[in-house]
């Protein structure tokens, strides 16, 4: 099982986002979009959830074409996409939040991850289970964002930035977990991130991208180690 992305072009109106975008990714495996704002980090995201339609190009997960369908058959086809800004529902509890999660899976006969486990992964959560959505801390509704999403047992996830105005150390955490994730679940996951660093650090694979174009891609220990990477995205 492979993500196979191949020149993929995106236009919004006459802005090209996406210029022939290619990266592969295998099962179990992590990797990182890094690249400044407006790189095309979230664009390309919402082409692989079917959100926005590319110009051209392909994406295949699982001999599915991510491009064509609708992006309700996401949850179907194994793929969970946590967008920008905690996507959750604020007016709903923590224990309603994840229900949703739940709902949305793929196949009622297929076991879901049940609660218990996502409380697990997150004990955070579990001690704010009828707290509303709304009154969450920022880092503890990043983690209901991204546990509602594992309720629905993805294969595939997509998160688009999810250090976004979080402490340090609850980045970390954060982070830990997502690595965890790739391990403990066997997920795939596409991490996007303006934390160029914290990202290759849990990732296997890393991909730059600037004004659209992949600057450049290869293992995560190649780009930490990489002057040019270094000089323009890691800071030193
Ligand atoms: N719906 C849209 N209509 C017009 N232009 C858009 C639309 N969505 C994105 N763009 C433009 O496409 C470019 C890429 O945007 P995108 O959101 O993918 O960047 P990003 O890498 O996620 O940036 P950030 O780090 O700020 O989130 C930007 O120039 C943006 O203004
Ligand atoms: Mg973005």
């Amino acid at each position: 099982m492979t993500l196979t992305v191949s020149q993929l072009t995106v236009h919004h109106g006459a802005i090209r986002a996406l210029n022939e975008v290619s990266f592969t990714l295998a099962k179990g495996e992590l990797g990182a979009i890094i690249g400044a704002n407006g790189a095309g980090k979230t664009t390309l995201l919402r082409t692989l959830s079917g959100l926005v339609k590319p110009t051209h190009g392909s994406a295949t997960w699982n001999a599915h074409n991510l491009l064509k369908g609708k992006p309700e058959h996401l949850v179907r086809n194994g793929i969970s996409h946590v967008s920008e800004g905690k996507a959750v529902i604020p007016e709903l509890t923590v224990a309603e939040n994840l229900e949703l999660g739940a709902i949305w899976r793929r196949n009622k006969k297929e076991s879901s991850v049940s609660q218990s486990e996502i409380i697990e992964i997150f004990p955070r959560l579990g001690e704010r289970l009828s707290q509303r959505a709304d009154t969450l801390s920022g880092g503890e509704r990043q983690m209901l964002a991204i546990g509602r999403a594992l309720m629905s047992k993805p294969e595939l996830l997509l998160l688009d930035e999810p250090s976004l105005g979080l402490a340090p150390l609850v980045v970390e955490q954060i982070f830990q977990t997502i690595r965890n994730l790739t391990t403990s679940m066997g997920l795939t996951v596409i991490l996007v991130e303006q934390n160029a660093m914290g990202a290759l650090k849990i990732a296997n694979t890393g991909v730059v991208l600037n004004l659209g174009n992949v600057a450049i891609s290869g293992s995560a220990p190649s780009l930490i180690a990489d002057p040019l990477v270094r000089a323009a995205y890691l800071g030193y």
